[in-house]
């Protein structure tokens, strides 16, 4: 999908969310082993993956699950689409905090409830929830948040404190947190550590519905493995309601992926975190350096979040595509006059995107010098 949206063209793709790496070698060499099987009949999720994934919520974060909390998903858009009805009535209202990953966006209105969004903002050089105008959005019929930690698309890995007070704030509203973190596998920042919102207090577990998969990590979109880690009996009851007779299991070959990603390729996706983050410096290099563009930060995640407002160019994406370049067009997930770009992929090819981009910028910014004067 990423690189066939540009067939014929000389385009270089960076937008969709999945890396141009090889997956590690234990999940190709379990795959390989399994399709010499030969039998691909319908597949219970193993015992061993249940037990893989709590000592590994356990380990990386401290959090105690149990088995019967987690519902396996063939997806996590899946997933955002099974809360958004799980949760309260058709015309409630469910909240997020833009900008966010498109499917948050439209999640609620497929689902009949409506979104009611609030703006992160830039404060002291990064990208923060608003609690104080979050709070005062907040209508009688809100009855989910949707966040996003680590965020897609700006990147940040939510603290202690910013979790802490969002907690509270739906505790106090008696709001169901519905927490994405597809990309906690991702963290960049060596300094940063991952607190998943549920493992704050049983009180914030007992209103939490948790999203995760191996994914984005380990570059396994193509099989839909995920699952839902849900505390809660009532809540889970809801879910599994939604899911009844609609949503398929998932298929034997993302179990095995799955199995291999998260027990035996730790040391793959060590060397996958040192090369992003070279990925992510040069991308903040080159984006800073250009004339009316910056970024924040990236402390997780493969992506950067690029405001080009300051530019003067009118159509970010049309503009980086004419120079060579495919990137997200940051209108999708709420914000226009932003672009997202995904630099997981091979450093020399990132740089010849990156040099593109500089020179249409730069040559963009000339032009209007001429103008001007
Ligand atoms: C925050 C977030 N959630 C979910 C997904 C997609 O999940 P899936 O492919 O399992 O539907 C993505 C993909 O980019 C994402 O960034």
């Amino acid at each position: 999908m990423k690189w066939d949206k540009y067939k014929g063209k000389d385009i270089i793709p960076l937008w969709v969310a999945d890396m141009d790496f090889l997956s590690p070698p234990a999940v190709i060499d379990a795959l390989d082993k399994r399709v010499k099987h030969g039998i691909f009949g319908y597949t219970l999720p193993p015992d061993e993956l249940y037990g893989i994934v709590i000592s590994m919520l356990e380990k990386e974060y401290g959090w105690k699950t149990k088995k019967e909390w987690i519902v396996w998903l063939p997806g996590l858009v899946t997933g955002l689409s099974v809360v958004c009805r799980a949760v309260g009535k058709d015309n409630d209202d469910v909240m997020t905090a833009v900008p966010v990953y498109p499917p948050f966006l439209t999640a609620p209105a497929n689902s009949s409830r409506n979104l009611i969004k609030t703006d992160l903002v830039e404060a002291n050089g990064e990208w923060r929830f608003d609690f104080e105008s979050m709070e005062k959005a907040i209508t009688p019929r809100a009855r989910l948040f949707l966040l996003c930690n680590p965020h897609n698309p700006v990147g940040r890995v939510y603290n202690i404190d910013e979790l802490t007070s969002l907690a509270s704030i739906c505790i106090k509203h008696n709001i169901v947190i519905s927490s994405d973190e597809i990309h906690c596998g991702l963290l960049l920042d060596p300094g940063k550590r991952h607190i998943p919102i549920a493992s704050l207090s049983p009180e914030t577990a007992d209103r939490t519905i948790t999203l995760m998969a191996p994914s984005k990590t380990f570059n396994l979109p193509g099989f839909g493995c995920s699952f839902a880690i849900i505390s809660n009996p009532d809540l889970r009851k809801s879910f599994a309601a939604v899911m009844n007779g609609i949503v398929p299991r998932v298929n034997t070959m993302g179990y095995i992926a799955a199995i291999a990603a998260y027990r035996d390729s730790y040391d793959w996706q060590a060397a996958l975190l040192d090369y992003l983050r070279e990925n992510r410096d040069l991308v903040l290099s080159y984006v800073n350096g250009m004339p009316g563009l910056s970024s924040r930060q990236i402390e997780a995640t493969y992506l950067a979040w690029i405001d080009t407002r300051r530019s003067g160019i009118k159509d970010p994406v049309k503009f980086f595509e004419d120079a060579g370049v495919g990137l997200s067009d940051g209108k999708e997930f709420g914000t226009p006059g932003f672009v997202r770009l995904n630099f997981g992929c091979q450093r020399s090819l990132l740089i010849k995107a990156l040099e593109r981009m500089a020179t249409a910028v730069q040559k963009h910014a000339e032009g209007l010098f001429e103008v001007s004067r």
